[in-house]
């Protein structure tokens, strides 16, 4: 059996000059769970150049979408962004990663925290309609230094409580934070000052994050990773160790140095 599947491109989005998304065909026999990543990538000069990347779409979608930044010299974002439909990308066959719903302990609000393309793996996981069986309140905090780079902002805005079968329950559940760091928006400064504050806490109408009752996936830059897990680790939340050993939060490492 090959190492990768080969997937076709079936649609290319791009965000802004730095920020995109595409969709592929996906192999009947990959399976995998909301949150989850895989290595995509191209053949470069005969040989599999891959990367980790979050699965944006939903495990019950027949396509998979990925969202990428655009690193003008990167070995791989250089090549991919300008990727057509019809193009081949190489799947790995075996998704994994942290921010899965089953390595949380039960609680009452899902915090998920996400910087630039760390959004990706959340919106799978805010489709996921398991997510809002388990929790009442489920935060989506996206932070991204200028507004052109809030991508999904209008779906997740307008098109997602209008969804056939999440509709309701994003309508009921889903509270949505987008904040900006480097030019005006209603919404402004880095999500861990806003938590620090307590700014985001009356903004959205709950109380300060409490490890007894909050669980958190985070997923972002190294730099967020650690200021958020500190800010976490002060309040008492536990860190889920490895996958399959629940904890109050998760965290994603596979992105950092793409
Ligand atoms: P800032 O503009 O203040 O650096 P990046 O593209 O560098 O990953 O940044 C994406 C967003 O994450 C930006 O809004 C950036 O804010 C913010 N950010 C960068 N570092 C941190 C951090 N340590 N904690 C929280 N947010 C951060």
């Amino acid at each position: 059996m090959a190492a990768f599947i080969t997937e076709k491109i079936l649609s290319v989005h791009h965000w802004n000059d730095t920020l995109f998304s595409f969709t592929t065909t996906r192999d009947r026999a990959l399976r995998f769970e909301n949150g989850q990543f895989v290595m995509i990538g191209l053949e470069v000069d005969g040989r599999p150049l891959m990367r980790a990347y979050s699965i944006a779409s939903p495990n019950y979608e027949e396509t998979l979408e990925f969202l990428s930044i655009k690193v003008p010299d990167g070995p791989l974002t250089s090549r991919l962004q300008h990727l057509q439909p019809g193009d081949s990308l190489l799947v790995s066959r075996k998704p994994t990663g942290t921010l899965v719903l089953h390595d949380l302990h039960p609680g009452k609000h899902l915090y998920l925290f996400s910087t630039g393309t760390g959004l990706a793996p959340f919106m799978s996981v805010i489709r996921d309609l398991d997510v809002y069986d388990h929790f009442e309140k489920v935060v989506l905090i996206h932070g991204v230094r200028y507004v052109s780079e809030l991508a999904y902002n209008h779906y997740i805005t307008h098109e997602l409580p209008q969804h056939e079968f999440l509709g309701e329950a994003i309508s009921e559940k889903l509270i949505y934070y987008p904040t900006v760091t480097r030019e005006p928006y209603r919404n402004q400064g880095r999500l861990t000052t806003l938590i620090e504050s307590g700014k985001l806490f009356e903004d959205i109408g709950l109380p300060p994050l409490d490890p007894a009752v909050d669980r958190v996936m985070i997923c972002g830059s190294a730099a967020m990773l650690k200021d958020s897990r500190d800010l976490l680790d002060r309040r008492g939340f536990k860190v889920s160790k490895r996958i399959g050993e629940p904890g109050d939060y998760v965290i994603e490492h596979a992105f950092v140095e793409k």
